[in-house]
C-alpha cells in the first residue's frame, strides 16, 4: 500500500437557530480545508494555517487526527495506515459557535473515508461524527449543507437537509473571546418546565415551516427560545441588547449561534439594511465592552466535499 492524499473542504455551521436546541442547524460559506496524507509508517505531522493556528493541538490530541483514527479502526484499516500528514487551512473561527469542532471531525472522517475507498456513505459518516461530537446539529449541516433537522433515538441519528424557499443572508457578530461548548452547556438545567418545552416546540416547528414555505412573516415570529439562550445570556454580555438592535435595524431575527458566543442575524437577500444590521450588532456589543467582528455570510448548499484527488504512487 502506498501513501495516499486527499483534500476536502467543509463548511462552518450555526446550530440551534433559536428554538431548535441540539436539533436544527445550517451550513454557511466559511470553509475549513484539510489536506490529508495517510502514511504506512507511523508518525504524525500537523500544521494549521488561519483560524486556530497556535491554539489547535498539533499532536495526537488533535480532533481531526482522532476522527481519522476512529474511522480507520472501525473500518479495520488502522494497520495499513499508521501515520498522517495533516494540513489545515481554516476560515471558521475557533470555539465561537460556528461549528469549528464539527468541521474538524467531518473533514477528518470525510478525507479518510475517501482514501479507504468510500466504505461509508454520508449517513454513516453522520453517525460516526455525532458519536464524536455528542450531538448532531453541527455535524449534520457540515456533512450535507443547507438547513438540517436532526433527531436522535438512543445513539441513532437521522438528519434531513433542505434548502429554504426564501433567500437569506446571515450577519454574524464574532466576539473577541472564546466560549468552550462544555462551559456553555454547564449553565443549562437538566429539566425544563412544560411551558418552556411548548414554547420551543411551536417556534422550532414554525421556523422550519416558514423556511420551507418562504414566509418572512412567520420567520420573524420563530426565533425566540426558552431552553438555552436565557441561561447562556450571563456568558455573553449584552446578548439581548444585540438581538434588539439587530431587529430594530431590519433583521428578521437574531439568535445565539450554537453555544455562542457568536450571534447570528437572519436578513432577506438583497435587503439593503444588511450592512446596517451588522453595524447595529457591533455597536450594541461595544456598549457592553465586547469587541466583535462582523461577518456577512450566505448559505452553503454542498456540505463537505472533495477539492481534488491526488493519489500518490
Ligand atoms: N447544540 C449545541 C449547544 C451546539 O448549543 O450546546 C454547540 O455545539
Amino acid at each position: 500500500m502506498a501513501d495516499r492524499s486527499i483534500r476536502v473542504r467543509v463548511p462552518g455551521t450555526s446550530a440551534n437557530l433559536g428554538a431548535g436546541f441540539d436539533t436544527l442547524g445550517l451550513a454557511c460559506n466559511l470553509y475549513n480545508e484539510l489536506e490529508l496524507t495517510l502514511t504506512e509508517r507511523p508518525g504524525l505531522s500537523i500544521s494549521v494555517e488561519g483560524e486556530g493556528a497556535g491554539r489547535i493541538p498539533e499532536d495526537d490530541r488533535n480532533i481531526v487526527w482522532r476522527s481519522i483514527q476512529l474511522l480507520l479502526e472501525r473500518s479495520h484499516h488502522e494497520k495499513e495506515y499508521q501515520g498522517a500528514i495533516i494540513r489545515m487551512k481554516n476560515e471558521v473561527p475557533l470555539s465561537r459557535g460556528l461549528g469549528s469542532s464539527a468541521t474538524a471531525i467531518v473533514s477528518g472522517l470525510k478525507a479518510a473515508n475517501v482514501i479507504i475507498g468510500n466504505k461509508y456513505n454520508r449517513r454513516e459518516l453522520l453517525q460516526l461524527a455525532t458519536e464524536i461530537e455528542g450531538h448532531p446539529d453541527n455535524v449534520a449541516p457540515a456533512i450535507f449543507g443547507g438547513f438540517t433537522v436532526s433527531t436522535m433515538k438512543g445513539r441513532h441519528v437521522e438528519s434531513f437537509s433542505f434548502l429554504p424557499k426564501i433567500r437569506l443572508r446571515f450577519v454574524v457578530a464574532v466576539p473577541d473571546f472564546f466560549l468552550p461548548t462544555k462551559k456553555a452547556r454547564e449553565v443549562l438545567p437538566e429539566t425544563v418546565p412544560r411551558a418552556d418545552a411548548i414554547f420551543n416546540i411551536g417556534r422550532a416547528s414554525m421556523l422550519v415551516a416558514a423556511l420551507m414555505k418562504g414566509s418572512a412573516y412567520f420567520l420573524r415570529r420563530s426565533f425566540d427560545d426558552a431552553l438555552h439562550q436565557p441561561y447562556r445570556a450571563q456568558l455573553i454580555p449584552g446578548m439581548y441588547d444585540v438581538f434588539r438592535a439587530a431587529r430594530a435595524a431590519g433583521a428578521l431575527g437574531t439568535v445565539l449561534s450554537g453555544a455562542g458566543p457568536c450571534l447570528i442575524s437572519f436578513v432577506e437577500e438583497r435587503d439593503e439594511r444588511e450592512e446596517a444590521v451588522g453595524e447595529a450588532m457591533r455597536e450594541a456589543f461595544e456598549k457592553h465592552g465586547v469587541k466583535a467582528e462582523i461577518k456577512h455570510l450566505g448559505l452553503d448548499t454542498r456540505g463537505a466535499h472533495i477539492v481534488n484527488r491526488n493519489h500518490q504512487a
